[in-house]
């Protein structure tokens, strides 16, 4: 007969007696054997820290042996509202009782309560709702080209997109396409015609590719997340929006991760007052319970999609609009942007303060989206993620040298202020003249 696995921390609140656990049938899963189980049965597309987690609550999460962490990653900013908020999880099991999925080949009496809710919020006509953030913003393309066709006579097959060097939009094979990162694209060819990038932060540059009339779309991240939270000068989102304008093409907002309070504004673009056609947003929306993503824009872009020519099983589901409503609704209510903004600033300002400038060389970013660039003579970013795991701090590289610091927002001061001091002690500590 097999044995119940339980997570080691539940049992030892339980029974905490090794007899007690024989007599039960019980067997306690230990961290090895989760990373020796995932390792076996799950493909290899990521390499994980060494930390099997069996518990999140709040900026905390716990691993099978009961060690508990600040988390810094957030799944990836999907988590801005915490590990199982009360008012998100509440929502979900409601609605899961009582209707998940009808797709929208029905109406549902909640799909149409989101997308007022999320118009109205945001400033737009019309949401598109997707699933995850590659969808979304495969769907910006779209209804850019469509757009191009149809509004801006471009001849048919004809219509570009440009994007920004080191953009990153997920895994598809358009958003592969449009990646300058040899390790998205390598080995996924043939690509996508029609799309080129242009360096970010670059308005020159970006004049010169708009002015070609088969230009139908920008897209770009307010602040480039993955690519090291790589924030451009202020008067770069401006600028993107007058050239776009301009040249009559579309901007598309990629706020995947930007959006909703994580860098201390509703949107990134909030920072410098200006509206994209097109705004996508993904990841918290759905709260990091559910996969909720959006495009919203007026009706003169939306409408350019007609019955029948784009969709999703899953999109607009009440299951994914309740939680979404929810998600919408903590942001507002808990005032989690400014709340981003002001511990952003005591963060920075803290790991400026103190951390050795030997190993780290810059700290930046906005509200709760920073990270560290560290001196790759001193140390890797991966050994120095293995050594925050061991002080009780779970962050991740993105790049060899580049650590994101992205806490849940619902973080408070005093907890950032004992996880900045966990990120300054583990830092400091290392040994400079070993090298
Ligand atoms: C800016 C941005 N856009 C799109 C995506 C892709 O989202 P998903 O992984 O949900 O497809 C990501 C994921 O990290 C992202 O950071």
């Amino acid at each position: 007969m097999l044995s119940k696995i339980r997570p080691a921390s539940l049992l030892r609140k339980k029974i905490g007696d090794a007899t007690l656990k024989k007599d039960l049938g019980v067997r306690c899963i230990s961290s090895k054997e989760v990373f020796d189980r995932e390792k076996k049965y799950g493909a290899h597309n990521y390499h994980p820290l060494p930390v099997a987690l069996c518990k999140g609550q709040g900026v905390f999460v716990w691993d099978v042996e009961g060690n508990r962490y600040y988390d810094y990653l957030s799944g990836y900013s999907a988590n801005n509202f915490g590990h199982c908020h009360p008012k998100i999880v509440e929502a979900l099991q409601k609605q899961a009782q009582i209707l998940h999925h009808t797709s929208r080949a029905f109406y549902s009496d909640v799909f149409g309560e989101y997308a007022s809710f999320v118009t109205k919020l945001f400033g737009y006509d019309k949401v598109m709702p997707m699933n995850t953030g590659v969808e979304a913003d495969d769907t910006a393309c779209k209804l850019s080209r469509k757009w191009g066709y149809r509004v801006k006579k471009i001849p048919q097959n004809q219509a570009k997109m440009i994007f920004a060097v080191d953009n990153f939009w997920g895994r598809s094979l358009a958003a592969v396409s449009a990646s300058t990162d040899p390790q998205s694209f390598e080995g996924y060819g043939p690509f996508m015609p029609g799309f080129s990038c242009v360096p970010y932060n670059d308005l020159n540059a970006l004049e010169k590719v708009l002015q070609d009339p088969l230009v139908c779309g920008f897209m770009v991240e307010p602040i480039q997340g993955e690519a090291g939270v790589v924030v451009p000068s202020e008067g770069y989102l401006k600028g993107v929006r007058t050239l776009c304008t301009k040249y009559n093409v579309l901007w598309s907002a990629d706020e995947i991760q930007t959006g909703l309070g994580r860098t201390g504004k509703r949107l990134a673009v909030d920072y410098e007052e200006v509206k994209p056609d097109i705004l996508v947003l993904g990841k918290a929306l759905g709260g990091g319970v559910y996969p909720v993503s959006a495009c919203l824009a007026n009706d003169p872009i939306m409408l350019v999609i007609e019955p029948g020519t784009h969709g999703s099983t899953f999109g607009g589901n009440p299951l994914g609009s309740k939680v979404a409503i929810a998600a919408l609704e903590v942001l507002e209510e808990e005032n989690l942007a400014n709340q981003a903004a002001e511990l952003g600033d005591i963060f920075r300002t803290e790991l400026r303060k103190k951390l050795s400038k030997d190993i780290v060389i810059e700290v930046r970013g906005r509200g709760l989206l920073n990270a560290i660039v560290i001196n790759k003579n001193y140390t890797e970013a991966w050994d120095v993620c293995l050594k925050l795991k061991e002080n009780g701090l779970i962050a991740k590289h993105t790049h060899d040298n580049i650590i994101r610091f992205a806490p849940p927002l619902v973080i408070t001061k005093d907890q950032l202020k004992e996880s900045a001091d966990i990120i300054v002690r583990t830092i400091n500590s290392i040994d400079t003249n070993k090298v």
